[in-house]
């Protein structure tokens, strides 16, 4: 969603704040803008659409000379992407950038109005830089603290002051930074965006501001300036490159055998360190998207194999609902960046009730990371395509851990050694799998043109179909849909068509006889079936066939093919595979 950075320093901001832009690019937008302060000076720069858009701009225009400015990418949420709802957004004294969604903004604006002050755009933002302004007569520091007062909602705001020479950042359930450089200091709402400059920072916490100049940075909380940790990051800067490849999605697909060993290692060698779930008599899995279709996987496991009952939600029903806490529950949320604010929302809910809560998480410094009561880390590294692949590969990772670690507490394990012997060989075989591409891009060319497609499996294979269908869509914006493959009847199956695609997952062999008769019934109807299974099937021309595996990892075996074969289909058609339309990486509003 919206990004964040701001320069203070020696040199001329420009090139900083437009590189930290791009490399922001991968969390969505819509519009770009920047702000250049000299002196009592400030210019701003603002474009719709992409960033070269603003560069454009930047080139043709005569800009002042300065060392402090701030940068934003926005992706509209109150007001249409436009040049006046494009941040930073100015009031009297005030420049500002805002990440994050101010829930009364209605309320004040039409209090401010009252008071004579004018709006110029539609957003929440325009609103907090009026009210700041309102409050501004000599201390940024007070005007800041009395307007947010005011305030509800979240944010993370990158502030200039006309009559004032440095940098002011503020921020509440919305991720923000500040790096530490040589003569030169930074905010970030990420820090992929100052990694090419420092990978020092200090994480502020909520309502804690930060008065920056290029050679000092104190930190402030009710009223006090307080201690803060300097924090290093082990992001390489290039981790942000695409290595060679086409797209990030595939560079990260190609990664999964060596993150998911690495993620793997400490918990193969030491299987007691994963948390003991039997503890527990109710499982709550919670998070959003692919965390929550990892999640479906992580509850098939357990239930079926640990013979543990598990309720699972998606994070934004979850925090509204009733939920009764009666009995011992553990709350596991997943969530690759940490920062979705439904899954925060829902962490904090169960946090209320004195819930424990366990996080699956890729980001060690996102909120939900720092919020939850225990954690477990999986060792992606950076995910820069919108669409997640290798982050959700040690999801389910992770989740068949946690099953395979119950069920051999409960005593319900028979083949112990296999098992672990097979998680050991998971790089290797998934390895293989990604190495068969000219067979995903035969299928990709079968699929390509259509406009529907389905996708059906049962039980397992029915949450691997959830994951498969919303890869597909999200980057080839083919209308895909997964359903249980015995649903399909009661409804759907009249949507079937002479030559509708319709992918069937097979690798559960306790069900595949009744999957089969469902692709029967497609099949009678004109579709045409594309098999994913661990075993071959005659008569049957379009298939993949991964290894046979124990059932705890089958899923990692099916997953990237139909991981590749979303890639394959989106680049046929032309897509913007890293960055799909109106998606973001991560949903920081609700
Ligand atoms: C789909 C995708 C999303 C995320 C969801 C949760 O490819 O990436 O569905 O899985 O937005 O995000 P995190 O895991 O960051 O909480």
């Amino acid at each position: 969603m919206c990004g964040i950075i701001g320069y203070i320093g020696e040199k001329n901001p420009i090139d900083i704040l437009i590189n930290g832009l791009k490399s922001l690019e991968y969390r969505g937008y819509d519009s770009a803008g920047i702000a250049l302060k000299n002196k009592d000076q400030v210019e701003t720069i603002k474009s719709v659409g992409k960033i070269i858009n603003l560069e454009e701009k930047i080139k043709s225009t005569d800009l002042i000379s300065s060392n402090l400015g701030i940068a934003h990418t926005r992706w509209a949420t109150h007001g249409r992407p436009s040049e006046e709802n494009a941040h930073p957004h100015q009031s009297g004294k005030i420049t500002l950038v805002h990440n994050g969604i101010i829930e009364n903004a209605d309320e004040l604006r039409e209090k401010l109005k009252k008071e004579g002050i004018s709006f110029y755009s539609e957003t929440d933002t325009e609103v907090v830089a009026a009210l700041i302004n309102k409050y501004y007569e000599k201390s940024p520091v007070d005007a800041i603290t009395k307007a947010l007062q005011e305030v509800k909602g979240s944010y993370a705001l990158g502030i200039l002051f006309e009559d004032n020479e440095d940098l002011y950042a503020v921020r509440k359930d919305s991720p923000l930074i500040v790096g530490l450089g040589q003569k030169e200091n930074f905010i970030a709402s990420d820090i992929a965006a100052i990694i090419d400059y420092t990978n020092k920072y200090i994480l502020l916490e909520e309502k804690e501001i930060a008065h920056i100049r290029k050679d000092k940075v104190e930190v402030i909380k009710e009223g006090k300036v307080i201690d803060k940790k300097i924090e290093q990051t082990n992001l390489e800067k290039d981790s942000k490159d695409k290595n060679g490849y086409d797209h990030y999605m595939l560079k990260e697909i190609m990664e999964e055998p060596v993150v998911l060993e690495k993620t793997f290692k400490p918990y193969l060698e030491h299987l007691d360190s994963l948390p003991d779930l039997t503890k527990y008599e109710e499982i709550h899995i919670v998070a959003c998207g692919s965390a929550m279709y990892a999640g479906m996987i992580g509850k098939t496991l357990l239930e079926e194999y640990a013979n543990t009952k598990v309720e699972i939600d998606v994070a934004s029903e979850y925090r509204y609902k009733n939920i009764i806490y009666d009995r011992k529950t553990i709350v596991i949320l997943i969530s690759q960046s940490g920062e979705t604010a439904d899954t925060i929302a829902a962490m904090r809910k169960a946090k209320e009730h004195n819930i424990d809560t366990l996080a699956i998480v890729n980001v060690k410094t996102s909120t939900i990371a720092r919020e939850s009561d225990s954690q477990i880390f999986i060792e992606a590294g950076p995910e820069i395509a919108v669409a997640t692949t290798k982050a959700y590969i040690l999801q389910v990772g992770i989740m068949a851990l946690l099953a395979y670690k119950t069920a051999l507490t409960k005593d319900l394990v028979k083949e112990e050694h296999k098992v672990l012997e097979e998680a050991e060989h998971l790089p290797r075989l998934i390895k293989e799998v990604l190495d068969r591409q000219d067979e995903y891009k035969e299928i990709a060319k079968e699929i390509y043109k259509e406009e529907d497609i389905f996708f059906i499996g049962r039980k397992i294979d029915y949450a691997t179909s959830m994951e498969g269908s919303l890869k597909l869509k999200e980057v080839s914006y083919i209308h895909s849909e997964a359903y249980q493959a015995g649903e399909l009847k009661h409804g759907t199956i009249s949507l079937i068509d002479e030559g509708m695609p319709v992918f069937a997952i097979i690798t559960d062999d306790t069900i595949k006889d009744k999957t089969v008769s469902n692709i029967e019934e497609v099949k009678s109807r004109g579709a045409k079936t594309i098999i994913i299974s661990n075993e071959s099937w005659d008569n049957q021309k379009l298939q993949v066939v991964v290894p046979r595996i124990s059932p705890y990892f089958q899923p990692l075996l099916i997953v990237p093919t139909l991981q590749l074969i979303a890639y394959e289909t989106a680049k046929l058609r032309g897509c913007d595979i890293d960055k799909p339309k109106n998606l973001a990486k991560s949903v920081t509003v609700e």
